[in-house]
């Protein structure tokens, strides 16, 4: 393989900017974020310098789960504008030379979707196989043990025909059925729809869940569960996710996007890294391009563990796969709620210098940290349905802060959710006139990324250091970049690569000084490194 080459796809090279249409920027005066709000905001995710956008759904939808319920797969919600609206929107984006993902939810749709409602209404209805119907258990009750990923049985009782219907997430969000050939062509037909329509490609919800093992059987008792842990966990699913025929469906979607040409499919999966890989397919059946590597988020901030969990993801990827990271998302605490803001500088560093595609999170980029949400403001479901043990979503959902102006110019009406307490501050106009800001250092970084290609697409690997340092190297020829990483607060010593010294410090954390030898407490760089005489 040909490294620094830059003759790498897009998805390879680039980096993903996830936004969350509700909270990026209100348009038309109801509170809530919108298409045309997205598109009055392009210049600040083009001058970022990402490559890419991924939008979480923008459906017709009742917002049972904020737009992960979707009631028409080939609609635009009337709240976020109308498909002229997206078409605008995609031609800005393309315009500026970024592509745009949708976010495609195969595994349920909302229970207004007019399918579940002729499914529902008899048991001799042609589409009642598109959704999973099943008799109540012998002696009554649910068919099986499921839970649902929001808390409590995954088995709604309807009454109209006697039977219960699956749902993984809320009742609102009946599980279709990918084992019936009908309801699997309406959904490819959904993404056909929007290839035609010219996005790049799809970010695909929960696609380790598609298919569920046939019998529906009992999923495995989880003897490691207890009150306070979320109730998704009483059960493994090992019966109700990542089955064989999921895979061959990923194998379809791929050849459907392959089929348009330079298009990108990013699967949300959560599984141990052998598992996990698979989603890559085979080299001659590929699947998804980037199955979500979410261990950046699952694992301690502690750079012992993060040594070797980035390590054994890395040795875990196919030749024919590619690696990706992300720190971030709509669901996941903020990162610099999680370590601070000092260290969420590392994590920015850390973010776009592994090998692998990053996705960034909107407002990660000025380093949104906790937002405390009232009571009386709390939205998420699952937050509500599961109160107090850490499970709430609202606070990574926060409107995006633009400037000191009223609502903080997201919109002239109160917002949905509130905003980050410090926005008066916080705010990207402010971060702008501050050289020293997590926006300029997030642009500065990604700027080095795009100019240089051995932080994209080098070869990785980890290097030595001492304790509480994350090390590694990034190369390709002759160039070698050393990325350290002081997660600790002591002074630790820079320990470079036998035989190297150091040519230039390319980025740093903290304001650039001459290198002494030792990393500062909260310090990380990026050193060019060169052969000492
Ligand atoms: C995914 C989404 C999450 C949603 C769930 C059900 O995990 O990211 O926000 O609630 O799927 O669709
Ligand atoms: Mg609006």
């Amino acid at each position: 393989m040909q490294h620094g080459s830059t003759d790498r796809p897009w998805w390879e090279r680039g980096v993903i900017y996830q936004i969350y249409p509700r909270s990026f920027q209100d348009s038309d005066g109801d509170g809530i974020g919108d298409l045309a709000g997205i598109e009055a905001r392009l210049d600040h995710v083009a001058t970022l310098g990402v490559d890419a956008i991924w939008l979480s759904p923008v459906f017709p939808s009742p917002m049972a789960d904020f737009g992960y319920d979707v009631a028409d797969y080939c609609g635009i919600d009337p709240m976020f504008g109308d498909l002229a609206a997206f078409d605008r929107l995609l031609a800005a984006v393309h315009a500026r030379g970024l592509k745009l993902l949708l976010d495609f939810v195969p595994n349920h749709s909302s229970d207004r979707h007019p399918w579940f409602q002729q499914s529902r209404s008899s048991r001799d209805d042609p589409r009642r196989d598109w959704y999973i119907w099943r008799d109540p258990a012998p002696g009554g009750g649910p068919p099986n043990n499921w839970i649902s990923d929001f808390g409590g049985p995954a088995w709604e009782h309807d009454a109209a025909t006697g039977q219960y219907f699956l749902h993984t997430f809320l009742k609102e969000q009946p599980d279709l059925n990918w084992r019936d050939p009908d309801l699997r062509a309406a959904m490819m037909a959904a993404m056909r729809f929007w290839f035609d329509r010219g996005v790049d490609g799809f970010r695909i919800d929960v696609l380790w869940h598609i298919v569920k093992a046939r019998g529906l059987p009992d999923n495995p008792v989880n003897p490691d569960w207890h009150p306070g842990l979320n109730a998704r966990d009483q059960v493994i699913q090992t019966f109700s996710t990542d089955q064989p025929e999921a895979h061959a469906i990923a194998a379809d979607m791929r050849a459907l996007a392959d089929s348009f040409g330079d298009r990108a499919l990013v699967g949300e999966i959560f599984l141990p890294n052998d598992r996990h890989a698979r989603w890559f397919g085979k080299p001659d059946r590929p699947e998804v391009h980037l199955p979500f590597n979410f261990q950046l988020i699952e694992n301690a901030w502690d750079a012992a563990v993060l040594a070797r969990v980035i390590g054994d993801y890395d040795a875990s990827i196919p030749a024919h796969g590619w690696p990706n990271w992300v720190f971030g998302s709509h669901d996941a605490p903020r990162i610099a709620a999680r370590i601070g803001e000092a260290q969420a500088r590392l994590a920015a560093v850390l973010l776009l210098t592994l090998r692998g595609t990053p996705t960034l999170f909107q407002g990660d980029e000025i380093g949104i940290g906790e937002v405390a949400i009232p009571p009386d403001r709390v939205r998420d479901p699952q937050e509500i349905r599961q109160p107090g043990i850490g499970l709430g979503r609202d606070r990574s959902r926060t409107p995006m802060p633009w400037d000191a102006s009223a609502h903080a110019g997201f919109s002239s009406a109160e917002p949905w959710l509130p905003l980050n307490a410090d926005w008066s501050t916080r705010n990207v106009t402010a971060q702008e006139a501050d050289a020293g800001s997590m926006l300029h250092l997030y642009r500065s970084l990604l700027a080095l990324r795009r100019a240089n290609a051995t932080l994209s697409i080098g070869d990785f690997a980890l290097v030595e250091a001492d304790t509480g340092v994350l090390a590694y190297e990034r190369r390709s020829g002759a160039e070698r970049l050393l990325v350290a990483l002081n997660l600790g607060g002591e002074p630790r010593p820079l320990r470079l690569p036998a035989g190297a010294v150091v040519a230039e410090t390319l980025a740093s954390t903290l304001p650039l000084r001459t290198i002494d030898g030792m990393l500062a407490p909260d310090e990380g760089l990026i050193l060019r490194l060169t052969e000492a005489d």
